[in-house]
């Protein structure tokens, strides 16, 4: 199980937040950016992801809750290793394959409410889906157990190798039924963070 580490809760002790990720066994270091326009919340400008990347030994997975293409590719331009962003903003399949034109992974989320028939146009071209357990906006929420069932209904229609990625309120208890719905990545933010030691919630993951 690929394991990606929001920093989200820890907006404001972000420097040693990040250390403790480089320190950790997680695989990605996950960063929610959003525009105050898609969530109300505003998070991660397009400088702060910039020296954030400077400072990480993991990868960057970075995911927009953005209302517009044009911001999608303010980031682009900082060539993360994956760069998500909402199926409900997307306008045409030209973005992604421009977006993996860079050498960038592209990723579509979805929120709890969104039906996944929205994803099928565009799941040849994509490398990850990244399926909301909570409604975007804010770290800390419990996870919805309805998006168990979306995930196994979606993994009928998806390509083997596409990852199933799944983001909001995972821990040691609610990871069970990720791995049964065929989740072969996480984002797990303050379960992780709340820890002293990162990899004693991590372990709890992989
Ligand atoms: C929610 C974010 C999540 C969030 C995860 O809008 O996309 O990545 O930070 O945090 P936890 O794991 O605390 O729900
Ligand atoms: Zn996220």
């Amino acid at each position: 199980m690929k394991v990606s580490v929001s920093v989200l809760k820890e907006y404001d002790n972000l420097y040693d937040a990040v250390l403790k990720v480089n320190e950790s066994s997680c695989d990605f270091l996950h960063i929610d950016v959003m525009d105050g326009k898609f969530v109300d919340n505003k998070k991660f400008s397009v400088d702060m992801v910039k020296q954030i990347k400077k400072v990480s030994k993991k990868p960057l997975d970075v995911h927009l809750m953005v209302n517009d293409i044009k911001t999608v590719m303010e980031y682009a331009n900082l060539k993360p290793e994956y760069l998500t962003f909402h199926v409900e903003i997307i306008d045409d399949v030209k973005t992604i394959k421009y977006l993996k034109s860079l050498g960038i992974k592209v990723g579509l989320a979805i929120n709890p409410e969104t039906d996944i028939k929205y994803l099928k146009p565009y799941v040849s071209d994509i490398d990850l889906v990244l399926f909301m357990s909570v409604n975007p906006g804010y770290g800390g929420q419990s996870f919805n157990y309805d998006v168990i069932n979306k995930i196994k209904e979606f993994k009928k229609m998806s390509p083997d190798n596409l990852i199933i990625n799944i983001d909001g309120g995972v821990n040691d208890k609610t990871i069970n039924f990720c791995k049964e719905a065929g989740c072969n990545m996480v984002v797990s933010g303050s379960y992780v963070t709340n820890n002293q030691f990162y990899d004693d919630a991590i372990n709890k993951l992989k």
